[in-house]
């Protein structure tokens, strides 16, 4: 088949258009939105392996209080999961959105949820490799560019572009500023570790922040933790008969049978204590998981109030895997929690071998844990070790400089325009920006906030600091769009 140039970011067919509502009852959080597939290159750098090939990238939009062709974009740079997953969690974007008379565009990132450039082929060696930041900013960029001339906004001095994003989305919001300046007027970077990502903090900072969480709950509860950790060793000293009781007063459905697995065990402790800690919100929310209002406060409630250590730190865990309406019977630690290249999980299904190429290559989280400035037995994840399990599971080496390199490492004034948001309770915080850096470059910290809670919607349970943030975030996006839309902006040039 002579391959068609597609130059231009093509809109496909429309799927599901969700009917509703006139905009005077309308919830920000029933905000409507059309689902519609863009055609972008399967490789946009090498023009030689797959020429013009293309694949479907999953867009969701709203122009739900559009001031057509003139209003603002807001554009959430989709991060490593289906792209409705953080629809849902941006609460904030779709009220601001309203205010502003803004497009809502949720771009969904290349390897993820439904924009799988190989189809289920995705993820064999041989297709893997086109996964990376860039490539999936170079699909932002293109979408934007395509967007403006359809949209009726060649304009410079109209729809300007706002980037928002939560955790990797937030250090892509920010990128896409860095790199993308004529089409990108200001980002939001909730939770962004940027300098984490680039190695440049130090090693032991995650997990102690996790175990402060806790402490902050309860000054009794990281001890209880270490001491439950304590029991489980001396159990396993004892040999099967050990490894069968841990397995029992945890209510595993298949008994642990040696040291390997009784660390995939820590892990899945781990795992579930660093999801409480991020997604410590103070109301229910079903983000990663179904959880209750608070969930570190529940977690400690488990683990001080049971007399049996094991069973209380079972149960605590047990608030992420079985979720507030859960029905598992007992737990299958291999089927709940992937070890990857991400001591801090990569989640489960495909979206956890994308996120753990991603962990194997550019992005690098060499997190570990101490048993001293943390709450867990010592993992020393060295970047050596990184290195053998990439080699062993995608055949790749990763290049722990690259994302420093490539980012700017620590040198980021010459970029504007950005909005580092960080909760004091988010074991992410320190590895983001945490100072002013200039008048355009704002740290904003909210006290009592976990990951990005700044994104997610008005909620009545909201602490004072957040909402004082959202006000702060909305007065710098609106002198953005104000200057961009009174000065000549040098917008994209399209053909
Ligand atoms: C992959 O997709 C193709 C085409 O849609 C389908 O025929 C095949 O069964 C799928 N394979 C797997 C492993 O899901
Ligand atoms: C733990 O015990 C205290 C005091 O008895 C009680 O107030 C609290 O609700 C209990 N927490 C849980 C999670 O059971
Ligand atoms: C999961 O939660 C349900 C409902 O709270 C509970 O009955 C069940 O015992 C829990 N499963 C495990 C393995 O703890
Ligand atoms: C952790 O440290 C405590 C002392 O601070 C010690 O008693 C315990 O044995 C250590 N636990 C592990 C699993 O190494
Ligand atoms: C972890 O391993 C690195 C590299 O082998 C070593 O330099 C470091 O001292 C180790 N840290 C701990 C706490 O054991
Ligand atoms: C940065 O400046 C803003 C005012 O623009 C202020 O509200 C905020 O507290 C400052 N951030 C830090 C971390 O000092």
């Amino acid at each position: 088949m002579a391959a068609r140039v597609i130059l231009y970011v093509l809109f496909v067919v429309a799927l599901i258009t969700v009917v509703c509502c006139s905009s005077a009852t309308l919830k920000p959080a029933d905000t409507p939105y059309k689902v519609q597939y863009v055609e972008q290159y399967v490789d946009n750098f090498n023009f030689v392996s797959y020429g013009q090939r293309t694949y479907k990238q999953r867009v969701l939009v709203s122009d739900t209080y559009w001031e057509k062709s003139k209003g603002p974009i807001f554009f959430y740079t989709g991060n490593e999961g289906p792209i409705t997953a953080f629809w849902e969690a941006s609460g904030f974007v779709k009220e601001l959105a309203a205010k502003f008379k803004a497009l809502l565009v949720f771009a969904e990132h290349r390897y993820y949820g439904e924009s799988l450039p190989f189809g289920n082929r995705s993820f064999t060696g041989e297709n893997i490799g086109l996964l990376s930041v860039e490539q999936a900013m170079a699909d932002y960029a293109r979408l934007m560019t395509g967007m403006r001339t359809q949209l009726g906004c060649e304009s410079p001095d109209v729809c300007p572009i706002i980037t928002f994003g939560g955790s990797y989305g937030g250090m892509l919001s920010a990128y896409m500023r860095f790199k993308y300046p004529n089409l990108v007027t200001g980002a939001l970077a909730a939770s962004a570790p940027i300098y984490l990502v680039a190695g440049l903090t130090e090693e032991h900072q995650f997990f102690q922040d996790v175990t402060e969480d806790f402490r902050k709950s309860d000054a009794h509860c990281p001890l209880k933790v270490q001491s439950a950790f304590v029991q489980m060793d001396e159990l396993a000293a004892e040999g099967q008969q050990g490894l069968k009781e841990i397995s029992d007063r945890f209510r595993l459905c298949s008994p642990l049978t040696d040291r390997q697995d009784l660390s995939h065990l820590y892990g899945w402790v781990r795992n579930s204590f660093t999801t409480l800690a991020m997604l410590d919100y103070p109301y229910r929310t079903a983000f990663e998981a179904k959880l209750p209002a608070n969930p570190v406060n529940v977690a400690c409630g488990l683990i001080l109030n049971s007399s049996d250590l094991l069973k209380g730190l079972s149960q605590a865990a047990g608030l992420v895997y079985n979720g507030t309406d859960g029905t598992l019977e007992c737990f299958d630690i291999f089927q709940e929690f992937i070890a990857c290249a991400d001591p801090t999980g990569c989640g489960l299904g495909d979206d956890s071998t994308a996120w753990d190429y991603q962990a194997c290559t550019e992005v690098t989280l060499l997190e570990s844990t101490n048993n001293v400035t943390d709450m867990f037995p010592p993992h020393n994840y060295t970047a050596e070790a990184r290195a053998e399990y990439c080699r062993d599971t995608f055949g790749v080496t990763p290049r722990p400089d690259w994302m420093g390199i490539q980012f700017w490492g620590k040198n980021i004034l010459s970029s504007s325009n950005i909005i580092f948001s960080n909760g004091d309770l988010d074991p992410w915080r320190r590895g983001g920006v945490l100072t002013n850096l200039s008048s355009s470059l704002v740290a904003i910290t909210i006290e009592g906030g976990a990951h990005h809670l700044d994104l997610r919607g008005t909620n009545p349970a909201d602490p004072a600091s957040v909402t004082q943030a959202r006000q702060q975030e909305e007065a710098l996006i609106g002198q953005w769009i104000s200057q961009a839309t009174n000065q000549v902006w040098e917008g994209p040039t399209t053909k």
